[in-house]
């Protein structure tokens, strides 16, 4: 019997790391579904399309075949046969993911990949519409969440571990500005599938939201 898990919420509220975690303990796939959008953002971006025109973008999606490779527990994001994975996790990565997240024919281009992958293994996916649009029925489903400042710490101290220059009031500020993009955008908004159970992690340490989230999973699958 395959289980699914979908884990939603907004930027930096743990989502990747916590899910990874609990996939480990359960022995089940993790796959980050952000990593999508932000290997096409740049992968269009390094192509020389313009990110931000829509048509541009829809136009280009016939020239981009896109897979994910797992290896050990790690993801990588393979675009016409090139590895992408070390370049999308910068700041830049982030605003072009949002913005093309945005266009309908990015998330149609991406949908089958992911409910494909859900379909074939035991799965913990994080993203921002997988409770609500890629897997609506969904054994478990949680929303993570946890206060702005917070968040922004967490991706501050996330971003200077991996030897990345920022300051925090910027990352504060694009957290903001991505919540708000994600949230507001017509298609598959950031938002909480009426089934899903809230969990605020504010405050929380690592392993306490490790645990609180395995006792949902626990509870419901
Ligand atoms: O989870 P992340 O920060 O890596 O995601 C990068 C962007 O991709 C995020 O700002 C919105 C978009 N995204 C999305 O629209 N739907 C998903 N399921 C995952 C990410």
């Amino acid at each position: 019997m395959s289980l699914q898990i979908a884990i939603d919420g907004p930027v930096g509220a743990g989502k990747s790391t916590i899910a990874k975690e609990c996939a480990k303990r359960l022995g089940i796939v993790y796959m980050d579904t952000g990593a999508l959008y932000r290997a096409v953002g740049v992968y269009c971006k390094e192509s020389g399309v313009d990110a931000y025109d829509e048509e541009a973008v829809a136009d280009y999606l016939k020239n981009i075949n896109i897979k994910i490779r797992l290896a050990d527990g790690v993801q990588y994001i393979i675009i016409n046969d090139k590895d992408i994975t070390d370049r999308i996790r910068t700041p830049e990565a982030s605003m072009l993911a949002s913005k093309v997240s945005s266009y309908g024919a990015v998330r149609a281009f991406l949908l089958d990949l992911q409910r494909d992958f859900a379909a074939n293994n035991s799965v913990i996916m994080d993203g921002r519409d997988i409770g609500t649009v890629i897997l609506p029925k969904a054994d478990v489903k949680i929303f993570l969440s946890a206060d702005a400042e917070e968040r922004a710490r967490r991706r501050y101290d996330e971003l200077v571990g991996k030897g990345q220059s920022v300051n925090f009031d910027d990352v504060l500020k694009d957290l903001e500005k991505r919540d708000r993009n994600d949230s507001s955008r017509a298609n598959a908004p950031l938002k909480q599938a009426d089934d899903a159970i809230l969990l605020n992690t504010t405050g929380f340490t690592f392993n306490e939201s490790v645990e609180r989230v395995m006792q949902i999973i626990k509870s419901k699958g």
